[in-house]
């Protein structure tokens, strides 16, 4: 698989709907795809019609260490719901302890490098870890997010971990993703009740305002508004 064959199939499945796009790629690379959820709105819509496609789809979550209670207790509830396996992935215990012994458990607040090292520790490595092999990565990524994501493509090369991503919802909005979840009475992350629209790390995610953008409440105190944790979007050569 490359760039030129991601862009072919993009070209191919632009205007399908989500669950054509994932039935597409779900018959076609069967043994090579997996689902990354972190249990927001987007990924609970992504996990209910793989459930119902095929429940054997691996699906992975990459937990940090520094998530909501309510973030476990969703991946208990979904598991359960669905009857799937979500494997859950740990980050590498020494790199953590060397990084918080050296800056402290909160370094996320000191400096940009700190939170993008903290992230590059606790997701960035072990996403690499659960992307081994993969040929197709499914994420609940949408256009409307944010700037940074305008752009994003329904399949796309990810040149980093060197994979087409697929992005089933990329042209859905919020509203159409909270219908699909009301339709068809899929369990959802509790926060989302608590004025929380995007959610990430406990110390890194706060309510928003309404009004505010979606993704406001990530890494709210850092003012240069690029709110990625450098999984999807690199970070920008100003704050590397
Ligand atoms: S983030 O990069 O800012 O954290 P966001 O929360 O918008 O990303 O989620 C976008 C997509 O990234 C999700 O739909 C999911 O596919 C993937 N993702 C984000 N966080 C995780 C996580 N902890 N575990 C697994 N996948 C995740
Ligand atoms: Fe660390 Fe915050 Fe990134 Fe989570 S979101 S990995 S706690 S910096």
């Amino acid at each position: 698989m490359n760039k030129v064959q991601s862009e072919h199939l993009n070209n191919q499945l632009k205007d399908s709907s989500p669950e054509e796009v994932l039935n597409f790629f779900i018959k076609n690379y069967k043994n090579s795809i997996a689902f990354s959820t972190s249990f927001s709105a987007e990924d609970q819509v992504i996990t209910h019609m793989i459930s119902v496609i095929d429940k054997t789809v691996r699906i992975f979550t990459l937990d940090t260490g520094r998530h909501f209670q309510e973030t476990y207790d969703i991946l208990d509830i979904t598991r359960n719901k669905y009857d799937l396996n979500i494997e859950v992935y740990f980050p590498d215990f020494n790199k953590v302890e060397n990084m918080v012994n050296e800056k402290g458990v909160n370094l996320f607040y000191e400096s940009i490098e700190n939170r993008l090292l903290c992230c590059s520790i606790r997701k960035t490595e072990p996403l690499k870890r659960a992307l081994h092999g993969v040929d197709v990565w499914v994420s609940g990524m949408r256009r409307e997010q944010s700037p940074s994501r305008r752009n994003i493509q329904v399949v796309e090369w990810d040149d980093p971990n060197a994979l087409i991503k697929v992005n089933p919802l990329v042209n859905r909005t919020y509203e159409q993703v909270w219908a699909y979840i009301r339709e068809n009475h899929v369990p959802y992350h509790k926060l989302h009740d608590n004025g929380y629209p995007s959610i990430g790390c406990q110390p890194c995610t706060r309510a928003v305002k309404p009004g505010e953008d979606i993704r406001a409440g990530r890494w709210w105190w850092e003012m240069d508004g690029h709110r990625e944790c450098g999984i999807h979007v690199p970070s920008p050569p100003s704050i590397r």
